[in-house]
């Protein structure tokens, strides 16, 4: 037996997130600026590599394997991937597989994602108004995307909407957002704006901060919440809205601090190994997967990098001012 990854704080390392690709479609303004300069293709991980490297976590314990980018599904070949991948969920080492997607490119992509094992994705949409989705996105069309919400769900894709919550810009939809995902029979998470990348157009992080308590008590004004105990295997805790029986999650990195019970590590597309979202510990595992065929190396890679796993991340705006604050984009990591 392969003994588990366990981090410095007792914590087992269960989820990867495999970051395929830094470029995207859209340029959403808390992610990314408009003029990204993205990797060349000769320092992506291969699809092949991708796969190596994946099955190492896996034999090493990773149960929850979930594919981000930048915009995983812009990543040339990457069903390739996918159905490689639905190995180890017909092996039964792989509990899920899974996607956060902006959702554009779905409805190429829905019936074979369905077909390779995958059951449930994350679809990012902050806004249900197009000409506010176009401004927030800079180069997306919300048409794109409720095609692409279609064909998940015709293809029998379980869809939870990630929503990050900014104050001046979509706090006037949360009833809106909230109805419709409910009628669609869809979950609906909100997530608050964590200081990563530039601020941009004068606003600044901290001005467009809506913290998820506000949101929360202005939704048990018209509903009635039941909190859940349930989780996904990721940071959101849910309630239920009796009326519409619906689930809604709530990501609080600011208000409500989950570090310690992190499963998770992040891997980006050219092989670094991020210990925690909100820190720069990283590790390179290209070097060590390229050295030999064998995965020795790889794996004692991977063991090195989870004894630097860090506590948490430091992201604070309670001082007027913005602590914590990463100068990486959160294309770089997947989120
Ligand atoms: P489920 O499997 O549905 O629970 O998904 P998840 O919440 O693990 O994944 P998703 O990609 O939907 O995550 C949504 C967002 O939550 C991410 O893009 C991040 O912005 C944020 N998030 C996820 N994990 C972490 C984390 O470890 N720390 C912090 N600060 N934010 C996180
Ligand atoms: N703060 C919070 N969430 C963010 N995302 C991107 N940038 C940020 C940020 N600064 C979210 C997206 C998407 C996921 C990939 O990360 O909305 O749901
Ligand atoms: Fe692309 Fe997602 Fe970043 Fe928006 S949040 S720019 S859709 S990676």
């Amino acid at each position: 037996m392969t003994a588990p990854l366990i981090d410095p704080f007792q914590r087992p390392v269960s989820y990867l997130r495999l970051s395929v690709t830094d470029r995207c479609d859209f340029r959403c303004t808390y992610c990314m600026s408009e003029n990204m300069t993205f990797l060349p293709k000769r320092d992506l991980l291969t699809l092949e590599e991708l796969d190596r490297i994946s099955t190492a976590f896996i034999r090493l314990g990773v149960k929850k394997l979930r594919i981000t980018g930048g915009e995983p599904l812009v990543r040339r070949g990457i069903m390739t991937f996918f159905n490689a991948m639905s190995r180890h969920l017909e092996s039964g080492a792989l509990k899920e597989l899974t996607l956060t997607t902006n959702g554009s490119q779905l409805h190429r992509f829905a019936d074979d994602l369905f077909a390779a094992g995958m059951r449930r994705v994350n679809i990012s949409l902050d806004t249900l108004d197009a000409k506010k989705f176009s401004d927030i996105t800079r180069w997306g069309k919300l048409d794109n995307v409720i095609r692409g919400i279609d064909a998940a769900q015709n293809a029998g894709l379980r869809v939870k909407i990630n929503a990050v919550g900014l104050k001046g810009f979509n706090d006037d939809e949360l009833l809106g957002l909230t109805e419709w995902v409910a009628s669609r029979d869809m979950d609906l998470t909100w997530i608050e704006v964590m200081p990563m990348g530039d601020d941009i157009d004068g606003l600044t992080r901290l001005g467009q901060y809506w913290p998820l308590k506000e949101l929360r008590a202005k939704l048990a004004e018209h509903y009635t919440l039941t909190d859940l105990s349930e989780s996904t295997g990721g940071p959101a805790r849910y309630v239920r809205i009796e009326e519409t029986g619906q689930k809604v999650g709530f990501i609080t990195p600011l208000t409500h601090n989950f570090c310690e019970s992190c499963n998770r590590v992040r891997l980006t597309c050219t092989g670094e190994l991020y210990m925690c979202l909100g820190q720069e510990d990283r590790a390179d595992l290209r070097v060590p997967l390229r050295a030999s065929e064998d995965d020795a190396l790889l794996e004692e890679a991977i063991r090195e990098a989870i004894r630097l796993k860090p506590k948490g991340h430091d992201f604070d705006y309670s001082r007027q001012d913005v602590a914590g604050k990463m100068s990486r984009h959160m294309s770089h990591t997947g989120g």
